[in-house]
């Protein structure tokens, strides 16, 4: 399918690993000028490098944290003009005992999962509003209406995330701007593979991949028969930032195998 974007400038913010890799090499290979974020050098530097060589388009590296005005500030100045913005971070790491979370807890999750992608938004809306087209598409997590007690970190912050989203998609999309979110369930992803060891002290497991899946599986039935890869959610991503989806406001995908039980 032509997703119809090439020649636009995009913006992966969290693009060396995971999710947010998958979505870039499908943006990348829809033949986009792209822009991506991370807060590690070293793989976000080989990542742009390799989806440049592999899909013989510009690909720029910017590291930034998202979760800091600095971080901002520093992708605003490298890229102040996007036609497509996708969002992403790391998931946070899973909560032990809901009494044990403190108020630093907190700030850290609403500054990373929160804060940092509504920023990055309101500063390019306006931008996106002038050229009276704009995609966004945050990758936030199906916790963010599938509430889990070991989620709080993660969670929480995503589904305020959510509710801005729906309300300020409302109000944009008359500029032929939309926002849509992607929430994702289990995927095996770099991300998920550095938070085994926080989920085995979680539920007091030997801190081996092994084990942790194990765990994961009996707990959390997943309709589909396996865990995602990132490839399995990439081309809705790439699809919701083309112009194919432009009757499509302010929803919330779900991408969970069927791990997730409700009608919408
Ligand atoms: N994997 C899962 O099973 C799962 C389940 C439910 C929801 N999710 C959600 O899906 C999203 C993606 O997860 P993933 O598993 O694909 O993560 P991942 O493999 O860790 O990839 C995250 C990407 O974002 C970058 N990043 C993280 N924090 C950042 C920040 N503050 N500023 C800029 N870049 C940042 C990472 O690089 P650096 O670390 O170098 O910055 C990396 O490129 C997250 O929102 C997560 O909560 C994941």
């Amino acid at each position: 399918m032509d997703l119809q974007i090439q020649g636009k400038k995009a913006i992966m913010a969290g693009g060396s690993a995971g999710m947010g890799r998958a979505t870039a090499e499908r943006l990348a290979e829809a033949g986009v000028e792209l822009y991506i974020t991370a807060r590690r050098e070293e793989r976000l530097v080989n990542a742009a490098k390799e989806m440049s060589e592999k899909y013989g388009t510009t690909v720029t590296p910017i590291v930034a944290d998202s979760s800091t005005e600095e971080g901002r500030q520093t992708l605003f100045t490298a890229c102040p003009d996007p036609d497509i913005l996708a969002i992403t971070i790391k998931p946070p790491a899973p909560n032990g005992d809901f009494l044990k979370v403190t108020p630093e807890m907190w700030r850290d999750s609403i500054d990373t999962a929160l804060i940092g992608p509504i920023e990055i938004m309101r500063n390019y809306i306006p931008v996106m509003k002038d050229k009276g087209w704009g995609r966004i598409v945050n990758i936030a997590t199906f916790s963010a209406k599938n509430p889990m007690i070991w989620r709080l970190m993660s969670g929480p912050a995503r589904s305020a995330l959510i509710n801005y989203t729906a309300s300020v998609s409302r109000e944009i999309a008359q500029y032929g701007v939309n926002i849509n979110n992607i929430l994702p369930g289990m995927f095996a992803t770099e991300g998920a593979d550095e938070i085994i060891g926080h989920y085995a002290d979680a539920f007091g497991l030997a801190p081996d991949r092994e084990t942790v899946m194990t765990h994961f599986l009996q707990n959390n039935k997943i309709p589909a028969g396996f865990v995602a890869d990132a490839d399995d959610m990439a081309p809705m991503a790439a699809l919701l930032c083309s112009p194919l989806a432009r009757f499509i406001v302010g929803q919330n995908i779900v991408i969970d195998g069927g791990q997730h039980h409700s009608l919408f």
